[in-house]
């Protein structure tokens, strides 16, 4: 068997340690197989950039951050643009999949993967996606790997946050990644302690969040929020996705930056931001992580072997299984406002800013 494997878009730690634990189950169980490794993403499929890989390659990889193949972002809505006589993004890797005589294309990779990897399924490839992203916003799967390891650094981040902000009586907002979802900001805010966890699910009112946040002060020395890179107001949820961009490109600094400098305003009491950034991407996969990748990259080479294509691997109560890529590329998985991790929050006392 031939495979073609790479890793695209925003990279996360768990990504080595799927390549290794895929490519061990090839190399232990199925004999006669050829693994290409493309390089930087779907940009190596693309461009014919491949190594082909051997088990050396991936021996003593599982505790890695980063990707050996490299990785990078190729938007969804460029795949089928056509720039003159040239062909698309889109047919020059489908024909390059025929000319390098794939029987599969493995992708790991997030939400955007997952939409061009269910486009090349329809153009006849052979395609088994593998959940990637630190946002865990992939539609049909429990757990996307890397996004553990993630929630340990930025829980880690926010703890640390208590005690300058207790030392200095501040309000603190540390800005989670997790681009338009808050699974990230709600597990790191939960298992750090902090006070309110502002997510997009939820939209804030900002004259509720100035009340909490001096009513909070009166009776403790500080206030911690952690705050969704894409939390927003209620006023800002109410408007079309356009309006909101206008909108948001009259303002500078993030989310973060832009809640505390208004906080400050509104309470008179010292407000700082922290954005935590990149750092939660990097680094060596926790142990749930390499766990969970090397399971999910061994999974993913069974169906590879036994033929089943066209799915992405997802995790389900605690059990492997997959979703038909069709199904559910383009769709997202978001933190249910009214669920019960939500509710339970609340009623402990952790404000959402709603
Ligand atoms: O999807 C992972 C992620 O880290 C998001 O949480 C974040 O919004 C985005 O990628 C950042 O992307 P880039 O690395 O391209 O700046």
């Amino acid at each position: 068997m031939r495979i073609g494997i790479l890793t695209s878009g925003g990279d996360c730690p768990g990504l080595n340690a799927v390549l290794r634990g895929f490519c061990k189950y090839c190399f232990n169980k199925m004999g006669d197989v050829e693994i290409l490794g493309f390089k930087e993403g779907y940009a190596g499929l693309m461009n014919r950039d491949y190594v082909q890989l051997t088990p050396a390659d991936v021996e003593g990889i599982l505790d890695f951050g980063g990707t050996i193949l490299g990785t990078s972002r190729q938007p969804y809505k460029l795949m089928t643009v056509k720039e003159g006589d040239a062909p698309t993004k889109l047919q020059q890797m489908v024909e390059n999949y025929k000319k390098l005589k794939l029987d599969v294309l493995v992708t790991l990779g997030g939400a955007g993967t997952h939409k061009t990897a269910s486009l090349l399924s329809v153009e006849g490839c052979n395609v088994i996606g593998l959940p990637k992203t630190i946002d865990n916003d992939i539609y049909g799967t429990d757990v996307t790997f890397g996004f553990h390891t993630a929630v340990e650094i930025a829980s880690d981040a926010i703890k640390r946050i208590r005690t300058t902000a207790d030392s200095h009586r501040r309000v603190f907002f540390v800005e989670v990644m997790g681009n338009k979802v808050g699974w990230l900001t709600l597990y790191a805010g939960l298992s750090s302690g902090a006070d309110v966890i502002l997510i997009p699910e939820i939209p804030y009112d900002e004259e509720k969040l100035a009340k909490f946040i001096k009513d909070r002060m009166g009776a403790s020395r500080s206030v911690v929020i952690a705050v969704a890179e894409g939390a927003m107001s209620k006023f800002e949820a109410s408007m079309s996705k356009k309006e909101r961009r206008e909108y948001s490109a009259g303002f500078t600094g993030t989310a973060a930056e832009r809640l505390c400098a208004a906080m400050s305003q509104k309470t008179g009491i010292q407000c700082r931001s922290t954005v935590l950034g990149h750092i939660q991407r990097g680094g060596d996969p926790c142990a749930y992580d390499k766990f969970i990748s090397t399971e999910i990259g061994a999974f993913g080479a069974h169906l590879a072997e036994v033929g089943r294509f066209g799915v992405t691997v997802c995790v389900r109560g605690g059990r492997l299984g997959y979703n038909i890529l069709t199904d559910i590329a383009g769709r997202t998985k978001r933190v249910p406002a009214d669920g019960q991790l939500v509710l339970l929050c609340k009623d402990m006392g952790i404000n959402f800013g709603d």
